[in-house]
């Protein structure tokens, strides 16, 4: 299954899907790794060998335009599934619908709750016990997609956001990985998983 992934920031997730399709018998591989920005995780891919491409958001006039020019630079690379993981724009309607529902996100709460990009902090803030991560199919919403797999995890008293975001994430990934496999081993078919 060939995969393009897109980040925003570090990369630790894409990070640790690189190492799975490295190091397990994961039948999946990354051929490309996108951000709207010169993310710091292309450091993970360009270590890997892997092309990175920025598509920036301040280079187009408006989101329909860099929307497609995202998709274009996908498309490329002719993945079978785009992955979204800690990319921190929303993609326009007219990107969603060229790629999905072959499109996933990964999200550090348990949605329904806390969608949105502060979703760890919210947890801190909402005072919750507990939160969670999910995987989705992407749809025009925010972080409101058909949910592929998700798993709580408890929020302790003393954390703070990092402590919380570190702990969910080793989830996000064991998740994420499931899902790829899943899907690059015929068992969960995204053309067959309803979008409201
Ligand atoms: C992840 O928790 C992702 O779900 C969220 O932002 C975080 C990205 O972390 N959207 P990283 O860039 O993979 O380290």
């Amino acid at each position: 299954l060939n995969l393009v992934v897109l980040i925003s920031g570090g990369g630790s997730n894409l990070k640790a899907l690189l190492e799975a399709t490295q190091s397990t018998d994961l039948p999946a591989r990354i051929v490309a790794v996108g951000a709207d920005r010169e993310a710091e995780g292309f450091a993970h891919a360009a270590a890997a060998g892997i092309p990175t491409f920025t598509v920036p958001l301040g280079e187009h006039p408006d989101r329909v335009s860099w929307g497609d020019a995202l998709v274009e630079a996908i498309r490329a690379h002719e993945p079978d599934l785009v992955v979204l993981s800690g990319f921190m724009r929303l993609l326009p309607p007219n990107a969603v619908r060229a790629l999905a529902p072959h499109l996933v996100n990964t999200h550090p709460a348990y949605l329904p709750e806390f969608p949105g990009a502060h979703a760890v902090r919210d947890a801190i803030a909402a005072g919750a016990t507990s939160s969670g991560a999910s995987v989705i199919v992407v749809d025009d919403g925010v972080d409101s997609g058909p949910i592929l797999a998700q798993e709580r995890v408890a929020v302790r008293p003393d954390d703070d956001e990092a402590a919380l975001h570190d702990r969910i994430k080793t989830v996000e990934r064991r998740l994420l990985e499931q899902v790829v496999r899943d899907i690059a081993e015929g068992t969960l078919d995204l053309e067959k998983v309803s979008t409201p």
